[in-house]
């Protein structure tokens, strides 16, 4: 199949196929976390640029990991020390990054867009690791691909989400994807978290609706996405911590309200005792730590292609490519924007 895209940016414009193929192709890397030996030599001679602007420890040490057993090297911006606390503009700071010749750039940045036009200045792949309150495409990913495990399928699920869905690029990102295969979403969290304009935000078609009462919210549920109380992107007004825990905190008696094999996914980190108790986190029916496990597997497989295009054989680089092996050949198109793929 061929890619529309040179960058991953969102997953808004993506066609559900090309999200299966994604999805597909992250499969053969999830073998890889099983092995004793993890490392691969697919990527390497490549650079990855991380440039986390805002504060992250899952995302940004999954993709370096991700980056290092492809045999990728990774250079860090650290944005705490970086020279952005100097004045440093941000098109100044990437493309500063970008002379050093990385081979693509891993970006989260507090404002919606930023990645996009990130992307839109510089001639490498650009991959969106969260960008304000737009969308966070590789967790979408990840949690689609925890789902489709579990489940057997991400089609015509009902996904309920809690939590503050204004400020969610989590929950944004999982309404984009698993809503181009017919799931319907029931978005739930104190009013001023779940405002009307969310219903519109899924492709025409999509069932989102709102419910403000948790126990009607979780009624019939397949999946239900926690999102973090994100006490640093809280506006006014706002509710404390002990009013959420009464009213949207998922514990183990409501989430019997779900169906009984429902999965209780969050995209970490997780604030436990606020919007989700120990009980529920630690529970058999919690994806939680195989999120993150599948997290390396969707960042090896969009670093792979994004880099280096993917095989046009039938050998997956998974599949011949031990830390002794050959780099596969740069299958990349010159032309940028059309990545061509062979159907596999
Ligand atoms: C999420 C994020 O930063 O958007 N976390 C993550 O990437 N693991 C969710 C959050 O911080 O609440």
């Amino acid at each position: 199949m061929t890619l529309r895209f040179r960058d991953l940016l969102a997953l808004e414009p993506l066609s559900a196929d090309e999200l299966t193929f994604l999805l597909d192709q992250s499969r053969p890397f999830q073998t890889i976390q099983r092995n004793p030996l993890k490392k691969l030599a697919t990527l390497r001679g490549k650079t990855v640029a991380l440039a986390f602007f805002e504060n992250s420890t899952r995302t940004r040490i999954s993709f370096a990991t991700a980056a290092s057993r492809l045999g990728a090297d990774t250079m860090n911006l650290q944005a705490e020390a970086s020279s952005l606390k100097k004045g440093e503009s941000l098109l100044d700071t990437v493309q500063t990054l970008n002379a050093m010749k990385p081979d693509c750039l891993v970006m989260r940045h507090a404002s919606s867009g930023a990645a996009d036009f990130v992307a839109r200045h510089l001639d490498i792949p650009v991959i969106n690791a969260g960008d304000g309150t737009h969308e966070h495409p590789s967790q979408g990913l990840l949690d689609a691909l925890t789902i489709r495990d579990r489940l057997g399928t991400i089609e015509n699920l009902n996904v309920t989400i809690l939590g503050d869905l204004q400020h969610s690029r989590v929950a944004r990102s999982n309404i984009h994807l698993l809503g181009k295969f017919g799931c319907r979403f029931t978005l739930c969290g104190p009013a001023m978290w779940v405002p009307q304009e969310l219903e519109e935000i899924g492709a025409p078609g999509v069932s989102i609706r709102r419910v403000f009462r948790l126990e009607e919210a979780l009624e019939d549920a397949d999946v239900v996405l926690v999102l973090r109380v994100q006490t640093e992107r809280m506006h006014e007004p706002s509710i404390s911590n002990e009013d959420y825990v009464l009213g949207y905190q998922l514990n183990a008696e409501r989430l019997r309200r779900a169906k009984p094999n429902a999965l209780v996914l969050h995209p970490g980190p997780m604030n436990r005792g606020s919007e989700i108790t120990p009980e529920v986190a630690d529970g058999p029916q919690s994806c939680v730590l195989e999120q993150v496990t599948n997290g390396i597997a969707v960042r090896m497989a969009l670093l792979f292609l994004l880099i280096s295009g993917p095989a046009e054989d039938s050998a997956h680089p998974v599949a011949n490519s031990a830390e002794e092996s050959q780099p596969p050949r740069n299958r990349r198109s010159t032309d940028k924007k059309d990545l061509s793929h062979a159907s596999d």
